[in-house]
């Protein structure tokens, strides 16, 4: 079935040889019947020609097989039926078998259409899966590739944070811990000189104040606790105002006037979101000012962040959006707004023209509470 479906595909390609085969076909069943005339002496031509008729419809096409069935009726009856080298038809049995030939070699080319028909249909459909596979693998390749990146990228990050954490608590809470403890000893050694004790205890107690704040400082800018308690318009309040003193940035913050609560997940993200939004500004815009924006549109939240600073190249806009930057803000930003089923878009007009991020991401139903 598949060497018949090669050979006849071939033939079909080149249609010189189409016609040629078919002929060929027609001679050769003229050349049988000649040979064997003393044997088929009174039977019709047709027997022999009938087999070249079926081989031109099956493997030569239509139009050859058309010709062939020209040229054999005509032969046939001119050379080898009575009276010879006349188109004459003399009798009902010669019109008999003429017609069962026309209608015999009518069937043989309409099943070799039907065949060919069917053979084009599983082509083509052959080369339309194998076309989607081929798609699909090199998707596949591609959001592997930036799934391995991110995740690489993901882990030196975790332990350039720990160590960061580290060295954190050395330099600060260390240095604090290790003035205490000397502070301490004098007093035990000097106990009897109770002046300076008092100022040691007095000195110690400022330390541990200082201590206090800086261990909350940084545990509350690695996780709020205002998010969880009293919601996302109350961390972006204290985050932005905290970024503000810290970059010299002036921060505008435009809430909707009744900001209720969303979904854990959903205040989390758009906390994280600012919170790389603002640190990118810092780090790369130059600019003076950042404007924050959330509103809700329908079923849903839009956050704006953009600033006027020095804006993105289309070159540095296309390697953000293949992911060919070595960052992973904005990748860590786009995935976890894709796990919530949101979008994210960055806008720049060029150099020099500032930068706004854009961030949508659907409301579930009874989690919004946001009032525009
Ligand atoms: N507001 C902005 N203004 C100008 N350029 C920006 C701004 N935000 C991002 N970029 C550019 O986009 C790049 C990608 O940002 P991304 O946050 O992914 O990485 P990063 O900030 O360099 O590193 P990371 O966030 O991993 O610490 C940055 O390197 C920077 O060149
Ligand atoms: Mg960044």
């Amino acid at each position: 079935m598949r060497t018949h479906s090669t050979l006849s595909a071939r033939l079909l390609g080149y249609s010189a040889a189409r016609y040629a085969f078919a002929l060929l076909a027609v001679a050769f069943a003229f050349f049988v019947q000649w040979v064997l005339r003393g044997v088929l002496h009174g039977y019709s031509p047709y027997l022999t020609l009938i087999a070249a008729i079926g081989f031109s419809a099956w493997y030569c096409g239509l139009l050859p097989s058309v010709v062939a069935v020209t040229i054999s009726t005509l032969a046939a009856r001119y050379w080898f039926i009575r009276p010879i080298h006349s188109f004459q038809i003399s009798n009902f049995e010669q019109a008999i078998g003429l017609a069962t030939f026309l209608l015999v070699s009518g069937l043989f080319m309409l099943m070799g259409e039907a065949r060919r028909r069917d053979n084009e249909i599983l082509r083509l459909a052959h080369a339309d899966l194998e076309n989607r596979i081929r798609q699909r693998t090199a998707e596949l390749d591609a959001a592997n590739h930036g799934l391995r990146q991110l995740s690489a990228r993901l882990m030196q990050l975790q332990d350039d944070e720990r160590r960061r954490i580290a060295r954190e608590l050395h330099d600060s809470v260390g240095q604090m811990l290790a003035a205490l403890g000397m502070n301490l000893s004098t007093v035990k050694a000097d106990l009897e000189r109770l002046t300076k004790a008092v100022n040691a205890v007095t000195d110690s107690a400022a330390l541990v104040d200082e201590l206090n704040k800086e261990i909350r400082t940084i545990s509350h800018l690695l996780h709020p606790p205002l998010l969880d308690e009293a919601g996302l318009a109350s961390a972006l309040r204290w985050y932005s105002d905290g970024f503000a003193q810290r970059s010299k940035i002036q921060v505008d913050l435009d809430l909707p006037a009744q900001f209720g609560r969303l979904s854990g997940e959903l205040e989390t993200t758009i906390f994280r979101v600012v919170q790389e939004c603002l640190t990118n500004i810092h780090r790369h815009s130059g600019s003076s000012v950042a404007k924050i924006r959330l509103s809700q549109s329908g079923d849903e939240v839009i956050v704006r962040v953009a600033d006027e600073g020095r804006g993105l190249s289309p070159k540095k806009q296309d390697a953000i959006a293949e992911a060919a930057t070595p960052g992973v803000g904005v990748r860590g930003m786009r995935e976890r707004v894709r796990q919530l089923g949101g979008t994210l878009e960055i806008n720049s007009n060029g150099e020099g023209r500032g930068t706004a991020v854009i961030v949508r991401l659907p409301v579930t139903q009874g989690a919004s509470t946001v009032a525009a």
